[in-house]
């Protein structure tokens, strides 16, 4: 491109005549249309199309093919992918929610999914390196065991780790709430960061975000009453900040089962999911199975712009059906990349949409439970499905992790390049005051 455009340019300063250049520009940006639109996909792609069911049939979908695991709906998503995109595989675990990434330590931490009749889940760790056929794969680590069902995961700006519970009832009751972690004591005990709303009990805290600034904001639908493992609800369900005080306050009710929330790099709007039409029955099978879904029931996104720490201008983003194939699903998960784009995790992969809700792809993979960033850059989207861990690099830099901001000491070098600066400043600009007293001396 910039090549051509060049080419242009110097054309125009031959012809001296004005018409000379745009034209040529836009001739090269027809080519290069036409090339995109004929250039082959990468491999395991394949574009949405736009079919008719009235004339396919719900089985003659010419979406529903198996071998393609990234489906194209708009071109934006091909920047999204990359020239050779693949899934990464980085272990095997029951990774359920939350991943999030630890720089300290290149480690990504999730909660487990729940073992078959217990109360407790763990967090985990597991080494950030993915590995090829052949080479032994990455084994996870427990960080804390016996968390009482916990759920979302997000990174203090202080680095410390902040973990929703969701609690259980019963006869050892444990209260809902958000945990905090001291990620270098190896104790693996938290404690508790905010457990009541003006003196009330949250009902099952689920998805959590922090803002460089070190305010939180979560979740709290009823997915634990509704799954049987605690009892009526005292509070609406509803969406709460801890303000950097400590004093919890409600920015949005009105939302059914509100599950994934997600802030966008400049902090001025957050996404939020309503996941009732995913029914929450835990005992069941999670994998896509439409059952699971009730399409009578909410499964919206929507946006708020951040004001002065409130949430307002309540937008609607996007509602969740299957892409290219049948049937309503919920959104799980929400992230959001440096470009504005959402990519939500549903059970049948991670859609991603444009800063304006307009879908743009896909990345197939059955049972999402959960998406989150990791690398050095945040240039790896984090894909968990109760099963394995695996990555996916992105063909366009980076996720927004509010975490990448930290408070660090400044280091050595920093103190001596700032003094070395000082004195040239001084000798430059007074030089006869600095030399004097070297020379009286
Ligand atoms: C991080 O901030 C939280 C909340 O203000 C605080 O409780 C915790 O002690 C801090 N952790 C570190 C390592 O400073
Ligand atoms: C976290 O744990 C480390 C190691 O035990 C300790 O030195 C540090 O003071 C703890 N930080 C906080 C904020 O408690
Ligand atoms: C969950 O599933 C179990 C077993 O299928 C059923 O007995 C129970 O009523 C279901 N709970 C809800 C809340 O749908």
């Amino acid at each position: 491109m910039a090549v051509l455009s060049r080419a242009c340019v110097r054309l125009r300063r031959k012809a001296k005549r004005g018409m000379m250049s745009p034209a040529c520009l836009l001739a090269v940006h027809l080519l290069l249309l036409v090339l995109q639109k004929t250039t082959a996909l990468p491999e395991l792609t394949c574009r949405f199309n736009q079919h008719f069911l009235s004339v396919t049939g719900e089985k003659g979908n010419p979406n529903n093919d198996p071998d393609c695991q990234f489906q194209v709906i708009d071109n934006e998503f091909l920047d999204v992918i990359g020239s050779t995109p693949k899934l990464l595989d980085v272990g095997q675990a029951r990774a359920s929610q939350g991943p999030v990434y630890s720089r300290e330590d290149n480690m990504i931490y999730y909660t487990t999914k729940r073992d078959p009749g217990g109360w407790s889940t763990r967090i985990e760790k597991i080494k950030f390196k993915t590995f090829q056929a052949g080479e032994t794969p990455n084994e996870p680590e427990t960080f804390a065991d016996g968390s009482p069902i916990a759920t979302g995961l997000a990174m203090h700006p202080n680095g410390s780790l902040l973990a929703a519970f969701q609690g259980v009832g019963g006869s050892k009751p444990t209260v809902g709430q958000i945990a905090l972690y001291n990620l270098t004591a190896a104790t693996g005990q938290f404690n508790p960061f905010a457990d009541n709303f003006c003196g009330s009990p949250f009902n099952s805290p689920h998805d959590l975000v922090v803002t460089q600034g070190g305010e939180v904001y979560f979740t709290d639908p009823a997915y634990a009453y509704a799954g049987g493992f605690k009892g009526r609800p005292v509070l609406t369900e509803a969406v709460y900040r801890v303000r950097k005080n400590g004093v919890v306050e409600v920015v949005a009710t009105g939302l059914q089962r509100p599950k994934a929330i997600a802030l966008t790099g400049n902090g001025k709007r957050i996404y939020i999911s309503e996941s009732a039409a995913w029914t929450g029955n835990v005992s069941e099978n999670p994998k896509l199975d439409l059952s699971s879904f009730d399409s009578d029931l909410p499964h919206n996104i929507w946006s708020f712009d951040v004001s002065n720490g409130r949430l307002v201008n309540k937008q609607f983003f996007t509602t969740t059906v299957n892409f290219g194939g049948y049937g309503t699903l919920a959104p799980m998960s929400i992230k959001t990349d440096t470009s504005g784009r959402v990519y939500v995790a549903t059970y049948q992969g991670v859609q991603v949409y444009s800063s304006s809700g307009s879908p743009i792809g896909v990345i197939k993979l059955q049972g999402v439970s959960a998406i989150g960033w990791g690398g050095k850059e945040n240039d790896h989207m984090i894909i968990l499905d109760e099963e394995r861990v695996r990555a996916f690099k992105l063909g366009t830099c980076c996720g927004v992790v509010s975490s990448s901001w930290r408070l660090r000491a400044p280091s050595l070098s920093t103190f001596f390049m700032f003094f070395l600066v000082l004195v040239l400043s001084m000798l430059s600009l007074d030089p006869f005051e600095v030399r004097s007293p070297m020379v009286s001396m």
